[in-house]
């Protein structure tokens, strides 16, 4: 029996490994769409906002949608690209924003004559926290940001794309590829992004519009999500979380338990790469091979591995009840010494 179960983890293991050395580099023909629209969402700060420029820099005319038009990033963004970028007041919960900026990019291509490419589905949130913690309102606000606002966006622009037979590129997460204690806020709505991601690809294969997931692995420490009012907003919904709490759950839970959870996100540098650039390359593969991959799985992390793109290769191969007892093992043994106290 053992000798089994043993054969099957080396096999796994084989195959994981495999799948990793063999997503990098694969030489394909590109194709050229100079001049071609592409919106990207949440480009103020972190991977949006670094590909905006990458994309610019490419020819693109580039429609980089901000959560504050007039914050430092989308001033940074208008004073090192070109002309051609655009910056655009977006926030993806808005209705009657997302209106304005499909207005605003009909008018620029009916001057231009230039299509819309691609919408990338970008922005987003993060949350921490056990499932007994976290209020229905929380699931709520970040399921707004992150799973209805792609939904949204990408109706809206759906029609554009498929008159240039273009692409919906979507940011989900490794995290929407595997299960894990105190990410369930999050990690829904990244699974619904990628079952929404799937939907679509299969409903517009008959219009030649092809659909690519993008999951980054650990790099909290370099974009904004784990930074300044992202932080203080984690730091907040923690505190909500105990106040909102019943007596029994505190009381089985523990503060020190509940803290345990939030320590250490400000050191996230430390077990992040120094740049978002895999993630880029995988956006620009994603934009302009003419057989993109349908995931691009980008492996972040310090060291040898990123322990969260392991556990998701794994995962595509072993059965749950092993998932689980690794995951155990792995992860729930994070501040599992203070529960209760
Ligand atoms: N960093 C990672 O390790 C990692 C890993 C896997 C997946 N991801 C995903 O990558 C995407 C980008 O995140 P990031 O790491 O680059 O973090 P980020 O630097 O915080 O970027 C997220 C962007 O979305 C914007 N945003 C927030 N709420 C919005 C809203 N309602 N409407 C429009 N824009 C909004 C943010 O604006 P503000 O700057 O004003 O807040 C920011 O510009 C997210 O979907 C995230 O889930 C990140």
């Amino acid at each position: 029996m053992w000798f089994a179960v043993a054969i099957v983890i080396v096999v796994a293991l084989v195959v994981a490994f495999y799948h990793m050395f063999k997503s990098r580099g694969s030489n394909q023909k590109r194709i050229s769409v100079k001049g071609q629209g592409v919106l990207i969402t949440g480009c103020d700060t972190g991977f949006g906002h670094d590909l905006a420029k990458r994309l610019d820099a490419l020819g693109f005319q580039v429609f980089a949608g901000c959560l504050e038009e007039n914050g430092p990033g989308a001033r940074e963004l208008e004073k090192s690209c070109s002309d051609r970028l655009q910056v655009l007041q977006l926030n993806v919960t808005k209705e009657e924003q997302v209106d304005a900026v499909k207005r605003n990019i009909e008018t620029v291509h009916q001057k231009t004559g230039c299509g819309l490419w691609a919408v990338i589905n970008n922005a987003g949130i993060d949350s921490i926290g056990d499932i007994e913690f976290s209020p229905m309102e929380l699931y709520r606000r970040v399921a707004d940001v992150n799973l209805f606002g792609v939904v949204h966006v990408t109706k809206t622009f759906l029609p554009m794309i498929r008159k240039s037979k273009g692409r919906v590129i979507n940011n989900t997460s490794v995290k929407g590829r595997i299960s894990l204690p105190r990410i369930s806020v999050y990690g829904i709505t990244k699974y619904g992004i990628e079952n929404f991601s799937d939907c679509l690809r299969l409903e517009m294969r008959k219009f030649g519009v092809k659909v690519v997931i993008v999951e980054p692995g650990e790099f909290g420490g370099v974009t904004g999500i784990l930074r300044g009012d992202n932080l203080k907003r984690l730091q907040s919904d923690m505190e909500n979380m105990w106040k909102q709490a019943s007596a029994e759950v505190r009381q089985v839970y523990g503060r020190k338990y509940l803290e345990s959870q939030f320590s250490g996100l400000d050191n996230a540098s430390k077990t992040s790469p120094s740049s978002t650039r895999p993630v880029v390359d995988a956006f620009v593969d994603a934009l302009t091979l003419e057989n993109p991959k349908t995931r691009y799985l980008v492996d972040g992390g310090v060291g040898l591995v990123d322990k969260y793109c392991f556990y998701a290769r794994l995962n595509s191969y072993l059965p749950t009840s092993w998932m689980d007892f690794l995951v155990d093992r792995w992860f729930n043994s994070m501040g599992i010494s203070e529960i209760g106290s």
